[in-house]
């Protein structure tokens, strides 16, 4: 137990992603700040701040940041669902996040494509040793268990973060090339990673991420996410913080 400790921070975008992680935490009481709900408690034994950041990167960053700053949190573990772009990355598979790079941020020619101004950078970068206990866990997590007939699978690599719903092929695939003309290879598009870590970054607290994928950023990207959440991403994103937590 060491619950006098500086909470660690588990944050989602959705709700259903934590409902059975809430339910756990002892003691839970619930901080409102900035219009959202935190739920301080102890889970596992560890202090810990449940958090949403809401949907896109500026939700996400002001969520971060009232972790970072009102709560003290010693690190941020986001958990959540991604389409999958990298071209074995299934539905069902969990990518954990070795960076992430923001799709949409352009500020050329004044900078290169996708650095963020004023930073020389375009990837942000993910703490290595909770990176490695997420891949840990969600190896564990995963084993034995397979999505529409096929073994899931654990992946580690560059995530691309922006304000879309990449919900069409081509679009999809347009994004994946300008990526790579910049040297990028992204396994997965999501809404906000890269403004959590780049906040986290900031700060100087470790962050780490976990996303399962939900759909292929395809023209069906959007069907049945809403029971995918529930029925998968939810029991994979509980197994893997508890796990986690466990673990510490
Ligand atoms: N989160 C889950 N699927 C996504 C997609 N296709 N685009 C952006 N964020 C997502």
């Amino acid at each position: 137990m060491s619950t006098d400790q500086a909470p660690i921070a588990i944050l989602s975008a959705l709700p259903q992603e934590q409902e059975g992680l809430a339910h756990a935490v002892a003691g839970l009481q619930t901080v409102r700040r900035a219009g959202r709900d935190y739920g301080v408690g102890v889970l596992d034994g560890q202090p810990v701040v449940l958090a949403l950041s809401r949907i896109g990167k500026v939700a996400a960053a002001t969520t971060t940041a009232t972790l970072l700053e009102h709560f003290g949190a010693r690190a941020v573990v986001f958990t959540g669902v991604a389409g999958g772009v990298g071209a074995d990355v299934a539905v069902g598979d969990v990518v954990v996040a070795s960076g992430f790079v923001q799709h949409d941020m352009d500020a050329s020619p004044l900078f290169p494509r996708f650095e963020i101004p004023l930073t020389g950078t375009s990837v942000q970068a993910v703490d290595p040793d909770w990176s490695q206990r997420l891949l840990e866990q969600s190896r564990l997590a995963l084993a034995g268990h397979t999505f529409a007939g096929r073994a899931s699978r654990v992946h580690q690599g560059l995530i691309a973060t922006g304000d879309r719903f990449v919900c069409s092929a081509d679009e999809a695939r347009a994004l994946v090339q300008r990526l790579e003309a910049a040297g990028h290879g992204a396994l997965a598009v999501e809404m906000e990673g890269a403004a959590v870590a780049q906040v986290c970054n900031d700060y100087g607290v470790p962050m780490a991420a976990v996303r399962t994928i939900s759909d292929r950023a395809d023209d069906t990207a959007h069907v049945d996410f809403p029971q995918f959440v529930d029925a998968v991403a939810r029991v994979y994103a509980n197994a893997i913080i508890r796990g986690l937590l466990q673990s510490l």
